[in-house]
């Protein structure tokens, strides 16, 4: 699914903040796109937009053809739940669910059969190298780890749109790389769109288009 943003406009505190002001971007199905830009410019709010998390001031996001501007809040969350898979910066897993529950929460929120599901987050819990950990309570992980299970959640319901606010960040350099491929797989194989949030050099490596956040806008290349 393409994702088109047009004259999209988002400020905080009473309008004091501006972090987007006119601001128009396309990220295309099947590619890999980096976002960069210095802390504080807007990376993080940029991917809440697009999810439905936050919503702009004004302006329109549509993806595969759906305006999530126009959708309420619940519109916005089933739109989400069921095409959005994202990746938080501070993972945001539940303390009292263990790690596969984690994963498989928002699956059997979907509807699906927990058979195929719980196989699912299995799978993608060992292609993330944390098979064995399943039963583990996220308070036992390390950072890295925490943040391995948050990607198998974003996949579980094989969304078209992985949004990832630096997946990488709290890993070594060859566990990063593993993560890498497996994300950029999905963009590159399966044809879902990637949009990656990251510093990371190996990141850059990976990307089909780099985008910058500067002066409100989405400017291309490394700004
Ligand atoms: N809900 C909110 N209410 C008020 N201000 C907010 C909110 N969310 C973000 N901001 C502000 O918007 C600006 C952009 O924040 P954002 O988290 O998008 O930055 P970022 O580019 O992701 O930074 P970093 O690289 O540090 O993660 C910051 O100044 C932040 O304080
Ligand atoms: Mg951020």
């Amino acid at each position: 699914m393409d994702i088109l943003i047009s004259g999209l406009s988002k400020t905080y505190d009473n309008r004091d903040r501006i972090i987007f002001q006119d601001m128009n971007a396309v990220f295309e199905t099947g590619r890999v796109s980096v976002i960069l830009g210095k802390s504080g410019k807007g990376k993080s709010s940029l991917l809440n937009l697009i999810a439905g998390i936050d919503v702009p001031d004004s302006g329109s996001i549509s993806i595969g053809g759906t305006r999530v501007t126009d959708l309420d809040d619940t519109g916005r969350t089933l739109f989400r739940r069921r095409h959005i898979g994202f990746v938080f910066q501070s993972f945001n897993l539940i303390p009292v669910l263990t790690v596969m529950e984690n994963v498989t929460l928002i699956g059997h929120l979907d509807g699906k059969a927990s058979g195929p599901v719980r196989d699912r987050a299995l799978s993608l819990l060992a292609s993330v190298g944390l098979a064995d950990r399943q039963e583990d309570f996220p308070d036992r992980l390390s950072g890295g780890e925490q943040q391995r299970v948050a990607l198998a959640r974003a996949l579980i319901n094989d969304p078209d749109i992985i949004l990832a606010d630096e997946p990488t960040g709290n890993l070594d350099s060859r566990t990063g790389k593993n993560i890498l491929e497996l994300l950029t797989t999905q963009a590159r194989s399966l044809g879902k769109t990637l949009i990656m949030v990251t510093h990371s050099d190996d990141a850059l490596g990976y990307a089909d288009s780099v985008f910058t956040v500067r002066d409100h806008l989405l400017v291309p290349g490394r700004g």
